[in-house]
């Protein structure tokens, strides 16, 4: 058996359509670049059946993304389809351009989602199974098949399942856990007894694809591995329906801190995690908690008298990963008020990023701004100004100014003045429950759009009386129900997320509400299609 674990990223896929986490095509196509860099071996790009923009989004990634050129290595791209000619068609159209398309195929195989939702019989879902993988392996010969809810079905009729879609073409079967029921031996004898008891397995790839209603999907995914799975199918901060996936820097860092016991590999770069996993958090709006593993803020904080003394002594004392094996650096100061456009793209090379000579340009802009504020400027406070100079959405309104009036006296106030598409300044003023919200009242009055603010989170980036603050926002587009199925009313709304930072936390709010109404704008159509600046940041 090989000791290579291959990575299947499906962020912009189940983590893209868990609630909040929507992306517009540019910033799909931006963390496709850095999966792409990071090394996962596939990018699940989306489901193209479900919507327009699904379709064009998976076609664009396989165009920009999934292309080799001059012999570079490239990810797989895979689209997702229900086992329904129609899905498979779709995802063919998506995928079919890259260099290395892979269509997957899925559908339901536990008896309470068979009679309750697909109200199929078993030889009904056997059948599908046949004719679905046969459809899609004569588009492409590379397929992918999924038993959904494999964690809850009967393993016997989940043997004869497999059998049948190896022998209509499948390459690569993937366990689902969808539910995140299984416990860890329950998962690993699951994939054992999948490998006993499927004939021609051995000439298949075995996913797992766990999610974490009961926080296991990171021991299941590692069980399955250990039981003989060599494809983990994850996202990145764990993102995904409910309780989310598996997170992908959490396996493939067990899977590196534990190389002695598991001698398993993957293709990532690690030192690449913890900026993949901060776009991810600004794009979607969903902040990362500060205790996750990996990619928390405090993940490598130590904060105990008796744990600071001991990393004193020795860091492996309380450290069992270096924070820079991960891309967390260590360095607190980094340049000040006096330090040069030179300085700055060399740190910010060391940092990883390749910035073209406008967007360093307009990053030095930015720094020596917030160097007049801030007397230290650190490499947290440089990655809050990429996040909030560079990877934005398309800039319909601007933030052009705000001035804010608060306290225990009076009615909380604001005024501002956003630069519209047209590039005419519009200032509004309004009274809210606290700055914040009349900073929110006075945007939309001018924005002219009714959404519903779901998630606020603000943080301080360093520490210190004059740190930026950073804020993710979430909202609710009232004038767009999601996308699957637009006419039922009982569907949740789409939201979108946004990121502002700044030294003045109002300012950073108004600048993070105002990204999430921009991708809304754009969603609605109101503005045409939409780029983000291209940042690169190739390592
Ligand atoms: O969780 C699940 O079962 C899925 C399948 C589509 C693979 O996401
Ligand atoms: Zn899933």
């Amino acid at each position: 058996m090989n000791n290579c674990v291959r990575i299947f990223d499906t962020t912009l896929r189940d983590g893209e359509q868990s609630p909040g986490a929507t992306m517009t095509t540019a910033e799909k196509l931006e963390v496709a670049r850095a999966l792409a860099r990071l090394g996962v071996d596939v990018i699940e790009a989306g489901f193209p059946a479900a919507s327009p923009d699904d379709l064009e989004a998976v076609r664009r990634i396989s165009l920009e993304v999934g292309k080799a050129e001059n012999g570079a290595r490239v990810p797989i791209i895979c689209g997702l389809a229900r086992t329904v000619e129609s899905d498979i068609d779709k995802a063919w159209e998506g995928v079919r351009e890259s260099s290395h398309p892979r269509i997957h195929t899925f559908i339901a195989t536990s008896d309470i989602h068979m009679q309750y939702k697909l109200k199929m019989t078993r030889s009904q879902v056997e059948e599908k199974v046949a004719s679905m993988v046969a459809y899609a392996h004569n588009l492409c010969s590379d397929v992918e098949f999924s038993p959904e809810d494999a964690g809850r079905s009967d393993p016997e009729f989940l043997y004869r399942v497999l059998d049948i879609a190896i022998r209509a073409g499948a390459t690569t079967l993937n366990i689902p856990d969808t539910v995140g029921y299984t416990l860890p031996d329950e998962f690993g004898a699951l994939i054992s007894g999948i490998i006993k008891n499927t004939p021609g397995i051995e000439k298949c790839t075995i996913s797992v694809h766990c999610h974490n209603d009961l926080g296991l999907a990171t021991a299941n995914t590692l069980a399955g591995i250990r039981s003989g799975a060599r494809q983990a199918e994850v996202t990145i901060n764990g993102i995904g329906e409910r309780a989310g996936n598996t997170a992908l820097e959490e396996v493939v860092m067990a899977l590196q801190t534990r190389h002695q016991v598991l001698d398993l590999n993957t293709n990532i770069d690690a030192t690449q995690l913890a900026r993949v996993s901060k776009l991810v958090s600004n794009y979607t709006g969903i902040s990362v908690q500060p205790n996750k593993a990996i990619v928390g803020a405090n993940a490598f904080a130590h904060e105990a008298g008796i744990h600071q003394d001991g990393m004193l002594k020795n860091n492996q004392t309380y450290e069992i990963m270096r924070p820079e094996m991960v891309g967390v650096s260590q360095t607190s100061l980094v340049l000040g008020k006096h330090s040069g456009r030179h300085a700055l793209n060399e740190r910010m090379t060391a940092l990883g990023y390749a910035l073209d000579d406008d967007a360093i340009n307009k990053l030095f802009d930015r720094f020596k701004l917030l160097a007049d504020k801030k007397k230290t400027i650190t490499d947290a406070d440089l990655e809050a100004l990429v996040s909030d100079e560079l990877y934005q959405p398309k800039v319909i309104f601007t933030l052009d100014g705000l001035q804010v009036a608060c306290g225990t006296m009076g009615l909380p106030t604001a005024t501002v003045r956003l630069i519209g598409p047209d590039g005419k300044a519009s200032v509004h003023a309004a009274i809210g429950t606290g700055p914040v919200d009349a900073a929110f009242k006075a945007v939309d009055a001018i924005v002219n759009a009714s959404s519903t603010l779901v998630e606020f989170v603000i943080h301080a980036i360093t520490e210190g009386i004059d740190a930026q603050g950073e804020v993710t926002v979430r909202i609710a587009n009232s004038d767009q129900p999601s996308r699957m199925n637009p006419q039922n009313e009982n569907e949740p709304l789409r939201t979108f997320g946004g990121y502002g930072a700044d030294t003045d936390i109002v300012v950073a709010s108004a600048k993070a509400y105002l990204s999430a109404i921009n991708k809304m704008l754009v969603a609605n159509g109101a503005y045409g299609s939409v780029e983000i600046p291209a940042v690169q940041t190739i390592k």
